[in-house]
């Protein structure tokens, strides 16, 4: 007899169990030691407890199957009972004192396809008691056998084993806790609580005048220019430059406007002053061809937020609130519209706005202006969008000139529907099309327009994005961000060294929006909550997005409502140190150079002669991290030795760890440490 019912209630469960006289054979990690059980032994199958209780970043969790009737699959041998689940999931058990041993068989479900890989944890009572080798789709399952005579609490956990991907399916095959002899209690799923303590970082601002964001800017001559200064400070802040280029002057709201003249690269000397003092900084303007987006791009999309609700009056609002919240003075310059705003084409065939939501875009577009932001938009350079609105196919030069009239400074193109338009099984060419048709014509009009690439990472268009033909500044390399740590792991620590030398001035790696604050992705057609709610990611995991996405040189897109924003969200967007490193005018990624267990450790050269830092904990509890800043050398130009003990600065606190020749230190399971190391080069001459 075995138990096959649910939801027993627990009287008939403990009668049940009391009754189960099973046999069965469980062994130690890897199939090396089978036991052998001679007695009757009382068990208690993990499906027949509340695994709907099992906390995983996407999709549900499954009972003795996988959907669509499959059995539970680990190479080609089946299971009929156990839990489904994806990496990364985490599920509590509270022994009850009443356990004896734990066992199962585990591995990546065959649903997940070779590419599929996963490791198995059981933490008992803080403790990582079973840590499984990274299991490959495909593989034999692996039998897994733990002690739990006295313990209290259990711990099963999946993680990608950094080979973060969305089929990483795993299954607890036959899995169940063999229960003390005498014990009258059982065991009993729990949902697991995440730490939801927020981390010490620095808040505020200097009440002194400080410069933010980047510190170069591209633009085309001839073409208009418009760059609101970020600068904080209490008071009224007076700003002054010198050496602006022929065509430029700087209005009374600190922007900069007009339209370079020639040619050439402008070293501008900027002063702010307030009634505590004054400070200054060079910001390099670059004119010429192809010079947008020097620095990734950083400002605020619709989509997170609103999805398809998106309308003039909520963008108009994000776009005030992105000044009124100090966030634009720290560097966040783009307003972008995503999918949602698209009406119908007219007689002749001009795009229009869908004037319920947006019944004067030009008004719009003028009002982000005149606060010194830019403007996007978004299309499909397929028939439909993935909302479902018109694309642009067959109209892109049309498309592109009506944004040009409008104003628009930023143009996402998202693939969506445009494999309809294709082969099925579209060569790299066909991939690229496309893009190459809108990058051609973005280059005719007469306006600078950052060209963002969207179609999720196909045929690695890291590859080809940013060459002649597209004329891309930058292109997602993955599936859409959501606010979950499996999410951030397949986008970000995916983000590797394999596509890293593609990253530069003008041409990025785009991993998506940050998914701090608070979102709404009902209309991400995901069948995530549907309400605005705040970032599921707990607040050490948005640290360490942010400190990751820093790293990466990632273009920081805000996904929240503005009007919800929290203090610790303002804070994680608004680190001056940590925005420095991502808009740092080197431009060089970050790239993973030291992996130990779940430690991942990533740099990234600086151009003032220092390195920035980051090192990450993938695992499901705290471990022990140490790094050596000679270690560096791995990432490091020629010129840039670090050897002996270096000036170490705390990125997050702002503040100086001393001279230090590297790091020892306990990491929270998904927690980060973000320094920058070395003694920085004098700016003359940089
Ligand atoms: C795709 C993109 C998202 C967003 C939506 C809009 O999923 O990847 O970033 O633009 O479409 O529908």
């Amino acid at each position: 007899m075995t138990l096959k019912k649910h939801m027993l209630n627990r009287r008939e469960l403990i009668q049940n169990i009391a009754a189960v006289s099973t046999v069965r054979a469980v062994g130690g990690v890897g199939a090396q030691q089978s036991r052998s059980i001679s007695v009757a032994e009382r068990v208690l199958a993990l499906s027949d407890m509340a695994i709907e209780l099992t906390r995983q970043g996407w999709s549900r969790p499954e009972r003795n199957c996988r959907s669509k009737g499959k059995s539970l699959t680990i190479g080609h041998r089946q299971f009929k009972s156990g839990l489904g689940t994806v990496a990364d999931s985490i599920l509590q058990i509270d022994l009850k004192g009443a356990a004896k041993a734990f066992s199962a068989w585990v591995g990546p479900d065959a649903v997940g396809g070779p590419s599929a890989c996963v490791r198995f944890y059981v933490v008992v009572d803080g403790r990582v008691a079973v840590r499984t080798p990274a299991i490959k789709g495909g593989s034999a399952p692996v039998q897994i056998f733990v002690n739990l005579k006295g313990a209290k609490k259990m711990l099963l956990v999946v993680d990608a084993a950094g080979h973060h991907t969305w089929n990483n399916y795993a299954d607890w095959g036959d899995a169940a806790i063999t229960l003390q002899a005498h014990a009258t209690a059982l065991p009993e799923a729990q949902r697991y609580e995440p730490d939801m303590s927020v981390p010490e970082i620095a808040h505020g601002n200097s009440e002194q005048p400080e410069f933010h964001g980047p510190q170069a800017i591209g633009t085309t001559p001839g073409k208009p220019f418009i760059f609101r200064i970020p600068v904080t400070g209490s008071g009224k802040i007076n700003l002054s430059v010198t050496g602006l280029p022929a065509g430029l002057e700087l209005n009374q709201q600190g922007v900069l406007r007009g339209s370079v003249e020639h040619g050439g690269s402008y070293k501008v000397e900027i002063v702010a002053r307030n009634h505590l003092g004054r400070t200054s900084r060079r910001l390099e303007i670059r004119a010429g061809e192809r010079m947008l987006a020097q620095t990734p791009p950083m400002g605020w999309s619709s989509w997170n937020a609103f999805g398809v609700n998106v309308d003039q009056e909520k963008v108009w609002r994000a776009a005030d609130l992105l000044v009124r919240s100090g966030l634009a003075g720290k560097g966040y310059s783009f307003v972008n519209i995503d999918a949602g705003w698209t009406g119908q084409r007219n007689s002749a065939g001009r795009i229009m706005p869908d004037k319920t939501k947006f019944p004067d875009i030009k008004a719009l577009i003028d009002h982000v202006h005149a606060l010194g932001l830019k403007f996007g938009l978004y299309a499909s350079p397929g028939p439909e969008d993935c909302g479902g609105f018109i694309g642009s196919y067959g109209h892109e030069i049309q498309d592109i000139q009506t944004y040009a009239q409008w104003g628009v400074d930023y143009f996402k193109y998202d693939w969506c529907s445009y494999g309809q338009t294709i082969t099925a099984t579209p060569k790299t060419a066909e991939y690229i099309e496309p893009y190459a048709i809108m990058g051609q014509a973005i280059g005719t009009v007469d306006r600078d327009i950052v060209f963002s690439l969207c179609q999720y990472g196909m045929a690695d268009p890291w590859k080809w994005a940013a060459g002649p033909q597209v004329r891309g500044n930058l292109w997602r390399i993955s599936d859409d961000l959501i606010d979950f740590w499996a999410s951030v792991c397949v986008n970000g620590f995916h983000c590797d060294r394999n596509i890293a030398a593609y990253a530069g001035p003008g041409h990025w790696n785009d991993p998506d929006m940050l998914v701090v604050g608070t979102m709404d992705f009902t209309n991400a057609g995901l069948g995530f909550p549907g309400k605005p709610q705040p970032s599921r990611l707990t607040p050490l995991e948005q640290q360490t997005h942010i400190t990751l996405w820093s790293l990466l040189a990632a273009p920081l897109i805000i996904g929240c409502d503005l009007s919800k924003l929290d203090p610790f969200t303002l804070d994680l967007l608004s680190n001056t140190e940590v925005i420095a490193v991502d808009q740092d005018v080197l431009g060089k990624q970050a790239q993973c150079i030291k992996q130990i267990g779940c430690i991942q450790i990533w740099a990234r050269p600086l151009a003032d002669g220092t390195a920035a830092v980051g090192i990450f904990n993938l695992g499901p509890v705290a471990e022990k991290a140490s790094v050596r800043w000679s270690e560096l050398t791995v990432i490091l130009p020629r010129d840039m030795v670090l050897s002996g003990k270096q000036p170490t600065r705390d990125l997050w606190m702002r503040r100086n760890l001393g001279h230090r020749d590297g790091l020892d230190m306990e990491l929270p399971s998904h927690g980060s440490m973000f320094v920058k190391v070395g003694r920085p080069r004098p700016a003359v001459g940089r």
